[in-house]
């Protein structure tokens, strides 16, 4: 019997549908090739341990009995969490030691959070040898996700989950493989970090203030999701990329795009993208061009030319895995 497992889950680029996901919308999402790998063993001592120097966490305990009290530091709280709520789940009768590592910056908006707790659930459940279903794994995860930050879509957990390039929806009601293997993407980083709660903190406001207008921008995103995923699954790169800025509109018109995007999105646009638009919560993070392989340099000198930092990902990768 296995005491100790290695897990990885990738993270994830979403590409279009932002916000609108949230309220019950349809949103793409590709998992990339940066990973979030987990060591996880099962100890006799009744406590969870954690190291994750990636986010400052250094020789972190805690009994069983008391997490999810007291004080957690932030690097802890969706691991911690997680553990919790397995244990509640599935009677964990033993301590757990876990070694987080990460293979990008946790500042990228690239879901680290979302990767770790699909990582330790995923490990959990085959450290007991109880048999899972990927929506297992996306439910557990998922839960831990609302409990740590109130909200959010759970598109990021489902990208951890299953890989590949989905169409997601009500809280992981639907999850859709997409018929592509990759998307030809530029991804620029704007070099400021994006908090996600306190975008759709604010986006509520605007809702609340102007509830038929901002139904409608939902309404409108919906749909366009809806004739991206045919463009894609087609690679109609053309009709994908005018679906990016389109959707770049309607997040302006929300309020969550800096000039620091914009002037990122307007340079790969004129270097010849098919479109661009940001990724993700919005108020900084990354930004997304659809470029064709010939126009790929091009685009990404021309974001690098307006200090955007460019990041080069593999799309469409493998959910999460057992390592060794
Ligand atoms: O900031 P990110 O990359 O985690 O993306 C947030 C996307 C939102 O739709 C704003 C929130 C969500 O949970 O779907």
């Amino acid at each position: 019997m296995h005491s100790s497992i290695t897990v990885s889950a990738p993270g994830k680029l979403i590409l279009l549908g932002e916000h609108a996901v949230v309220y019950g919308k349809p949103c793409l999402v590709t998992a990339v090739n940066q990973r979030m790998t987990a060591k996880v063993s099962l100890i006799p001592e009744q406590i969870l341990k954690l190291e994750a120097a990636d986010v400052q966490v250094h020789a972190y305990q805690k009994p069983l009995t008391e997490l999810g009290g007291g004080t957690i530091p932030k690097g802890a709280r969706f691991v911690e969490m997680a553990v919790k709520n397995f244990a509640e789940k599935h009677a964990l009768k033993q301590g757990v030691s876990i070694d987080m590592s990460s293979a990008f910056k946790a500042t990228f908006g690239f879901g680290s959070s979302s990767a770790a707790t699909v990582c330790i659930v995923k490990a959990l459940f085959e450290l007991l040898h109880i048999k899972q279903a990927q929506k297992d794994i996306f439910d557990l995860a998922y839960k831990t996700v609302l409990d740590v930050q109130g909200k959010g879509s759970g598109f990021d957990i489902a990208a951890a989950v299953y890989g590949g390039t989905l169409l997601f929806m009500n809280g992981g009601a639907v999850i859709v493989p997409c018929k592509v293997s990759s998307v030809p993407l530029v991804i620029g980083y704007s070099g400021i970090k994006a908090d996600t709660v306190t975008l759709i903190d604010q986006v509520k406001v605007k809702a609340e203030k102007y509830p038929a207008v901002i139904a409608g921008i939902y309404d409108q995103m919906g749909a366009l999701v809806e004739h991206a995923k045919t463009a894609l699954e087609e690679e109609d790169w053309e009709t994908l990329g005018e679906l990016m800025n389109t959707n770049q509109g309607l997040l302006e018109c929300l309020g969550v795009s800096i000039s620091k995007l914009s002037e990122m999105i307007w340079a790969a646009r004129g270097a010849g993208a098919f479109g661009a638009k940001l990724s993700g919560a919005g108020g900084g993070d990354c930004m997304i061009a659809l470029a064709s392989k010939d126009r790929h340099k091009i685009v990404s000198s021309a974001i690098e030319n307006v200090e955007g930092e460019v990041i080069e990902v593999e799309t469409g990768v493998e959910g999460v895995r057992v390592e060794k």
